[in-house]
């Protein structure tokens, strides 16, 4: 069976400042991987490559057996990977039920349906008709998530979906993410608290100056939990 998501030797650049250097990671179907490192060190920049937002200009990316010399948002929602993107972006003057319509715009059909959504996260149905950007943070995250399963993807890439969360909506979050694997769909978690990587995790990508430098099985110990820290200690 082919990788879900494949990138090989890949070098990405905005303009010609060149911030992914030979980067190769892989996500095999169902599997949960965590991409941790420092700010600054090209997290983001991996999934703006595979959107087309950075530019590729080396090495290759494939999702399943296409692969994309150009790759852009709409072929990859197509493909069944969508990215829930770093600071939510809830589009402000829609409303809840709005902003998940949208999300299956460009996806696939599937067992995600706003009735779905809303038994996954019943305060999204509560506040339905409310503009998302109304919503509090935590919301505002179920929110984005919610959207993202919206395309029926067979991959997730979530982009420090707890940035500024209060522990107990971290929480929540952790036991929504492991749901939505139990039922069979790959995430690619791009997260800097570690105690949510060991409890989602299983294998884990560590870069630094935009390339993986580490990478190995993730244990949910306090051992396991050192071996991370290390990675994102500044
Ligand atoms: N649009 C852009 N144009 C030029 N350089 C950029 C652009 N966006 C990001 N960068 C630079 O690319 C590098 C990698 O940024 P990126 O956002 O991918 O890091 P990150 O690992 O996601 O960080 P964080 O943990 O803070 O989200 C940084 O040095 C950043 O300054
Ligand atoms: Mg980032």
């Amino acid at each position: 069976m082919s990788a879900l998501l494949n990138l090989e030797q890949v070098d990405a650049f905005y303009g010609s400042a060149h911030i992914l250097h030979r980067l190769s990671l892989t996500v095999q179907p169902g599997e949960r991987v965590a991409l941790i490192g420092r700010n600054g060190v090209g997290k983001t920049t991996v999934v703006n490559t595979i959107l087309g937002l950075a530019s590729l200009r080396g090495g290759r990316i494939r999702l399943g057996a296409l692969e994309l010399p150009r790759p852009r948002p709409y072929l990859a929602a197509q493909k069944g990977v969508v990215v829930v993107p770093q600071g939510r972006r809830i589009v402000a003057n829609l409303t809840v039920e709005e902003n998940l319509l949208l999300g299956a715009a460009n996806g696939r059909k599937g067992p995600w349906t706003v009735p779905e959504i809303y038994r996954l996260f019943p305060i999204l149905q509560e506040r339905a008709h409310t503009p998302g950007t109304a919503l509090s943070g935590g919301q505002q995250q179920m929110l984005a998530v919610g959207r993202a399963l919206m395309a029926n993807p067979s991959l997730i890439l979530l982009d420090e979906p707890t940035e500024g969360l209060a522990p107990v909506i971290v929480d929540q979050l952790g036991q929504i993410f492991n749901a939505v694997a139990d039922q069979g769909t790959a995430l690619l978690l791009i997260e800097q608290n570690m105690s949510l990587v060991v409890r989602v995790a299983e294998r884990y990508c560590a870069m630094a100056k935009g390339s993986v430098v580490a990478q190995g099985p993730v244990e949910n110990s306090p051992a396991g939990l050192r071996d991370l820290e290390a990675h994102v200690m500044v």
